[in-house]
């Protein structure tokens, strides 16, 4: 099929590429030339494993294609992706311009009968007001003015550092429209994804075996945009869940690893998502979940839940900061190291990254924050300016007093912990992710401190 995706941020650049992979014709479209630029040579413009390989293979089979010009993409294809960002209002409300001019200029150069799938997180019921702006659009700037379209909620449930497994081989597809035919439509499209009859690409990790069917489900377009809002709400509520017994765990003595481990062996509860640690953040689940307690608010509910969850998560930020102030009693004028600042490993986005929230804390405080992180080299607006960005963990590590695991990427598990302790002027380590061997690091002389245990 001819495809076009409107917005190439993590989630237009994914699903660009492996609709591409899954022998679409795909073109591209962004306002931001360098970035077309950029892409269109092949090159990523998101830190994501295995993205730039696929790029460069469809780029040369001549399948995927990057574009400024939207009108062209537009008119060339049947189906139409939104995948602009719809970040977070100072109340928590979604912010929809960017959709609101995409659906705008979709009206504008719309030639023919065609679907338009809603990829990014709205709130519920922006699937008819897409088509409401679209319709409003076509009657005021489009000649053509008889075109029939449809627009189908087709929910994302990629996760950065996984992003192209994620898509290639999902635990469901949600599509969401009141017609059949259309639903029809976007289930032949993923059909060598449903049957999982695609051939793997190289590198990448069959994780399904080859023509085990995946589940698709059809509803209405509302019930599958809270299908989305509910599913990133429940993740974060089994996080904050798992973070607010690890803080139990810590007064009573129990260990949270064992509690978790033996809570997720249930299948009822599953083991993913209950890693506890300092908190969750990204550009999904804050802006999602403060989203859907707007929604909730709207219709006079209180989301005592969603609210909660907030809750736990900015206290648990804070419980850091509490803990280095435990151990060091007197943080100003103290060196601490930082090892991390993606909000999770496997990707360079820092957006709501607790890691930047407790470093800017412990700035307030006085302390000297040293941080070092494998992907990110540039230090991110909303840090500190007095917070200094260091080449490797050694420099970071060097002179502190403290040291705190932040994100958990691998490379840490490999450092040279007998080096960073004498570069150390103190051999304490806050572990932020209970990533690290407490046991080693304890032998070898540091004092560890763990999340709930
Ligand atoms: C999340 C969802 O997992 C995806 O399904 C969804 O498509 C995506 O949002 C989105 O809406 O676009 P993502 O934000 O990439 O994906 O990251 P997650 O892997 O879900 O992690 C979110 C946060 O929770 C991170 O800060 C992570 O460190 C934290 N987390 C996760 C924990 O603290 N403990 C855990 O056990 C799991």
């Amino acid at each position: 099929m001819n495809i076009c995706v409107i917005g190439t941020g993590y989630v237009g650049l994914v699903t660009g590429v492996c609709l591409a992979e899954i022998e679409n014709n795909v073109i591209c479209v962004d306002n931001i030339k360098e970035k077309i630029n950029k892409l269109a040579s092949g090159e990523s413009t998101i830190y994501e494993p295995g993205i730039e390989e696929l790029l460069k293979k469809n780029i040369k089979n001549n399948r995927l294609s990057f574009t400024t010009d939207i009108s062209k993409a537009i008119n060339r294809s049947e189906v139409i992706y939104i995948c602009v960002g719809t970040p977070s209002l100072f109340n928590g409300q979604a912010n929809l311009k960017f959709i609101e001019d995409v659906a705008t200029e979709i009206g504008k150069y719309i030639n023919g009968n065609k679907i338009i799938v809603n990829k990014s997180t709205v709130p519920i019921g922006s699937g008819d007001w897409v088509s409401m702006v679209i319709s409003e659009s076509i009657e005021r700037n489009n000649p053509v003015k008889d075109i029939d379209f449809h627009v189908v909620s087709n929910p994302e449930f990629l996760r950065e550092g996984s992003a192209i497994s994620d898509t290639l081989f999902p635990d469901r597809i949600v599509i969401g429209s009141s017609s059949k035919e259309v639903v029809d439509k976007m289930t032949e499209l993923y059909k060598p994804i449903i049957d999982q009859s695609f051939d793997c690409p190289k590198g990448i990790e069959r994780l399904i075996p080859k023509g085990k069917k995946i589940p698709v489900v059809k509803s209405d377009l509302t019930s599958a945009e809270m299908i989305k809002y509910a599913a990133n709400s429940f993740l974060a509520t089994k996080v904050s869940f798992i973070n607010e017994i690890a803080n139990i765990c810590e007064k009573v003595g129990a260990d949270i690893l064992k509690v978790s481990e033996g809570m997720g062996l249930d299948r009822r509860i599953a083991p993913e998502f209950l890693n506890a640690g300092i908190g969750w953040g990204g550009s999904c689940f804050p802006k999602d979940i403060q989203a859907l307690s707007y929604i909730a608010g709207e219709y006079g509910i209180i989301p005592q839940i969603l609210n909660s969850v907030i809750n736990v998560n900015t206290g648990q930020r804070q419980k850091i900061v509490k803990k280095v102030q435990d151990e060091l009693k007197i943080v100003k004028g103290k060196t601490i190291a930082i090892l991390g600042i993606s909000f999770k490993p496997d990707t360079d986005d820092v957006r709501e990254s607790p890691s930047i929230d407790i470093m800017n804390n412990l700035a307030a405080l006085g302390a000297r924050i040293k941080f070092y992180d494998p992907i990110v080299k540039v230090k991110p607006e909303a840090l500190d300016k007095k917070v200094l960005i260091c080449n490797d963990a050694y420099t970071a590590a060097a002179d502190s007093e403290l040291l705190l695991l932040a994100t958990e990427w691998k490379e840490f598990l490999k450092l040279d912990f007998i080096k960073i302790k004498e570069l150390m002027s103190k051999p304490i380590i806050i572990d932020g992710r209970n990533f690290l061997d407490r046991d080693y690091l304890e032998k070898k002389g540091f004092k560890y401190i763990g999340i709930g245990r």
